[in-house]
């Protein structure tokens, strides 16, 4: 089937007042109706699109066409197109995110693409996401995790004034860098185990080292990787997660993490909690 963009009620699609339109781009697309039918590959043919063009509007471009022709548009995850929220989620070409280091695929422009280009267009692939529609995966076994301990204990009433808690600058780096994780699932699905290292790590990490964490420090990182180990593969450090990362979340969490869980194991978890 060929679709055409250039709907003429998408700006994206129009002549770009700069920059230059990309033609004849082939989608190869996973399409799959639920999550138990079968899937397969379809493709679809973009005759001009302007390279100043997001990628994800380059889908919608796509799904107004396949929509205005009476065909189920395709289905894909997307929320703030901002690299905030984690919702964006492709594995392009087999890169989760596409070709641009340090870019969620909301982040992603056709700029990156030549014309002639064929792009294939996948969910991501680990067990633990099972795909609900189309592009669209269940990522709640992050939730779990979450759940299971990515969270402090903090008294009830006002809010404490800032700097109240002096914090070593070097410290509240680390642990933003850690923060930065915005639960994407690109870790997961870049690495050939499924493991979910480097998101559980981060999310362990970004408490683990302010003050207010270490109350639940120990116990806090038992329960995490645990629940974690329950859906997802084991770690090998192939180290393809923090290339995936959109924000750049180096691998050294992880270390941090299996760190503590070790301690966590070998020691009394209460008195640790204690100290
Ligand atoms: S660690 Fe990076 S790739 Fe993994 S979920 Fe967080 S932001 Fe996404
Ligand atoms: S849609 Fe929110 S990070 Fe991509």
């Amino acid at each position: 089937m060929t679709v055409i963009d250039h709907h003429p009620e998408m700006p994206v699609g129009a002549p770009a007042a700069h920059g230059k339109h990309l033609t004849n781009i082939t989608l190869t697309i996973w399409r799959q109706s639920g999550p138990d039918a079968p899937g397969k590959f379809e493709s679809y043919t973009i005759d001009s699109i302007s390279d100043e063009a997001s990628f994800l509007e380059m889908l919608d471009v796509l799904n107004e066409k396949l929509i205005g022709e009476n065909l189920e548009a395709v289905t894909f995850d997307h929320d703030c197109r901002e690299g905030i929220c984690g919702t964006c989620s492709l594995m392009i070409d087999g890169q989760a995110h596409g070709p641009q280091k340090g870019t969620a695929t909301c982040q992603l422009h056709m700029r990156k693409f030549e014309s002639n280009a064929t792009i294939v267009i996948e969910p991501w692939r680990a067990t633990a996401f099972p795909i609900i529609k189309d592009l669209m995966v269940d990522r709640s076994a992050f939730d779990r995790i979450i759940e299971s301990g990515g969270y402090i204990t903090a008294p009830t009433g006002g809010a404490p004034d800032a700097n109240l808690i002096p914090i070593a600058k070097p410290v509240s780096d680390a642990a933003m860098d850690s923060a930065a994780c915005i639960g994407c699932g690109a870790c997961v699905a870049a690495c050939p185990n499924g493991a979910a290292n480097l998101f559980t790590a981060a999310k362990v990490s970004h408490l683990n080292l302010l003050p207010q964490g270490q109350a639940e420090r120990y116990s806090r990182t038992e329960a995490m990787v645990e629940t974690m180990e329950e859906y997802f593969g084991s770690c090998t450090n192939h180290g393809e997660c923090e290339s995936a990362c959109p924000k750049g979340i180096s691998i050294d969490v992880i270390a941090l993490m299996n760190k503590d869980y070790f301690k966590s194991k070998i020691k009394n978890r209460r008195n640790l909690d204690r100290n």
